[in-house]
């Protein structure tokens, strides 16, 4: 009997949580987690679609186990994003690819792998509208840090932003029930875990009820409990715990929301924002559902709300027929809003989306990677102004390990999400701190204990 399984990780912190819940369904029936590849019998490669390079990285990785196949028997499974896309690879799926299982169909993994065992080539990738993996809790052995960790509570999108692969690799939108996600936290506390991201491709959309959990079947929204009252309920429940939570499409971020992140201070002044692009033109064609104005309207009530809120940002450049002047809107937003921090990208155009049917993939390659530099130049200059303006102040930090540069330092972050280093004196991972700070480049702050304290 096949016995060990390997689980190769590209893509979102939703693959890692769908990691831990597919570690879950296999070791409770007898397979075993390997943390060293070449003990595999079993290799699972969950997999991201979101841009045309993240599938090829995962076609290079299958070429290399391909070798490893020849000297061994192993059997590869592709899960996740990539998994009702793999079949366009049709060549690569013969030869290296024993099973294809979709983000959905984990619960199928122990049959479909007792399956392959009699060499039968296995395919799932249905879509549901139901399942939330509710009833299990994710492994907690595939998670090296032990002081964050995740709870996802939404699956899938309904959104349909014409560029994004994500609502037909993962479907439509559902919510865990409240009760769910609290037990989950609660046994985090009971781990010793001390912050936990609630995660979703979507988080402020959403809306459960007792009767149904698929969003577009609640019909009286007011009696449903929305993202600000699942957030209140947490925050107030666990308040040793601190929360982050990530995505939000600032088309359903509420007043509301932003009324309880400020009442709370367990839950962190961090708010990851993507706005994708600075110009109206573009946002409609991207089907984003927000203004421009809009956006600059969400962002003032956030910093007058929280002034000491961080806010960070996705923009996707060189989106279809995007002008000189999109692209200058998009910096000049930028110099607006002054992000603390984002993250950037070229446009990729997916097969299957919208865009990829309807429009033309026109700004050539050349251009979008000058307009990306800009954008990356212009986000270093505000990044590093931001942590320049932490110099003297003291942050309380929570200690996650040893600093990548130099074991004798610890980082953490604020609750801003700001990565923060100071050297070593007795502490312990998972303690809460208090750090002054001294320096800063344009993505760290660097400091010392906090005499006082
Ligand atoms: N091309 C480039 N970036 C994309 N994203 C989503 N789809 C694409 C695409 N086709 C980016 C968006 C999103 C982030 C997770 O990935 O900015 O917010
Ligand atoms: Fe994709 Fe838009 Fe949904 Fe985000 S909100 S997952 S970008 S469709």
């Amino acid at each position: 009997m096949l016995k060990n399984f390997y689980i190769i990780n590209y893509g979102c912190q939703m693959n890692i949580y769908d990691n831990e819940i597919i570690i879950s369904i296999l070791t409770k029936n007898k397979y075993n987690y390997v943390k060293d590849i070449f003990k595999a019998d079993i290799i699972l490669i969950n997999t991201c679609s979101i841009r045309e390079k993240a599938e090829i990285t995962v076609i290079n990785k299958l070429i290399y186990l391909n070798s490893l196949k020849k000297k061994k028997k192993i059997f590869i499974g592709i899960i996740g994003c990539m998994a009702r896309r793999i079949q366009k690879f049709i060549k690569i799926k013969k030869r290296i690819i024993d099973f294809i299982v979709g983000p959905d169909n984990y619960r199928e993994l122990p049959n479909i792998i007792k399956s392959i065992e009699d060499n039968r080539y296995f395919i799932n990738i249905l879509l549901s509208n139901e399942e939330t993996y509710s009833n299990i809790f994710p492994s907690k052995i595939y998670n090296i840090n032990k002081v964050t960790s995740y709870v996802t509570i939404s699956r899938g999108c309904d959104n349909m932003c014409t560029f994004c692969v994500v609502p037909f690799t993962r479907g439509r939108e559902r919510s865990k029930s409240p009760n769910v996600i609290i037990k989950e936290c609660e046994r985090l506390y009971n781990y010793g875990y001390k912050e936990i991201t609630l995660l979703g491709q979507n988080v402020d959309s959403y809306l459960w009820t007792p009767e149904t959990h698929i969003k577009k079947n609640i019909k009286d929204k007011k009696k449903a409990i929305d993202f600000s009252n699942l957030l209140e309920i947490i925050a107030k429940k666990f308040n040793n715990i601190r929360f982050r939570f990530s995505t939000s499409n600032p088309h359903d971020m509420s007043i509301r929301v932003l009324k309880v992140i400020k009442k709370y201070n367990n839950i962190c002044k961090y708010i990851h924002l993507p706005v994708q692009s600075g110009s109206n033109r573009i946002l409609k064609l991207m089907n984003r559902k927000y203004s421009r104005l809009e956006y600059i309207n969400l962002i003032d009530n956030i910093k007058n709300i929280i002034p000491e809120c961080a806010i960070s940002y996705d923009i996707i450049t060189g989106f279809c027929t995007e002008t000189e002047k999109d692209h200058i809107d998009t910096l000049n937003l930028m110099k607006y809003v002054k992000y603390d921090f984002g993250y950037m990208f070229m446009y990729s155009h997916r097969e299957g989306t919208y865009s990829y049917n309807k429009l033309k993939d026109n700004v050539p390659l050349i251009i979008k990677k000058r307009r990306l530099n800009e954008i990356i130049k212009l986000q270093r200059k505000h990044s590093y102004n931001k942590l320049k303006k932490y110099i003297n102040t003291v942050q309380n930090v929570l200690i996650e390990g040893d600093s990548k540069k130099d074991n004798n330092y610890w980082y953490g972050r604020n609750s801003q999400n700001t990565l923060i280093v100071f050297k070593k004196n007795n502490e312990s991972i998972g303690e809460y701190v208090n750090v002054k700070i001294l320096k800063n480049t344009s993505a760290t702050l660097i400091g010392e204990r906090e005499k006082k304290y």
